[in-house]
């Protein structure tokens, strides 16, 4: 008999940010690159004007990874470096500027639409974005759970 069975070891994957952001070439579209519950956590690169939207029904949290990115609010606007976040609380007005390319993390409930109540044609379709990114091309709200519920970008 032996004395130990071998088990053998999964091996999981960490999300690593540099590795995302490498894949992504544009700015102000937004990539799925993991969920919790039913949060995602939203990978995007800026540069220059967004237009000023709200979001009625979520608060959106901004998570700079590199670069200083400027949220105008109605009354003031503040400024977000890499390390630093914000959130913007519900209902509130906001308009994200980025002087140099920004590079951030975006947590919001799955669904959230990036330019709010305004449209137009900055309006990323991220749910699209999302079925091209799953390898298992099964959608977001059907996904099973894999370790973390990662989603390949
Ligand atoms: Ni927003």
């Amino acid at each position: 008999m032996p004395d130990a069975i071998a088990t053998p070891e999964r091996l999981y994957q960490s999300v690593n940010f540099a590795d995302k952001l490498a894949k992504i070439h544009d700015h102000w579209q937004p990539r799925v690159m993991a969920e919790m519950n039913d949060y995602q956590f939203k990978i995007v690169k800026i540069l220059g004007d967004f237009l000023w939207h709200d979001h009625p029904d979520t608060d959106e949290t901004f998570i700079v990874l590199d670069g200083v990115l400027r949220i105008d609010l109605r009354d003031g606007h503040v400024l977000v470096r890499a390390g630093e976040m914000f959130v913007v609380p519900r209902g509130v007005e906001h308009k994200p500027y980025a002087e140099r390319e920004v590079q951030m993390m975006l947590i919001e409930p799955r669904g959230v639409v990036n330019t709010g109540n305004a449209g137009g044609d900055m309006t990323a379709e991220v749910e699209a974005l999302t079925k091209a990114l799953t390898t298992t091309g099964i959608p977001p709200g059907r996904r099973r759970k894999r370790a973390g519920n990662v989603i390949d970008l």
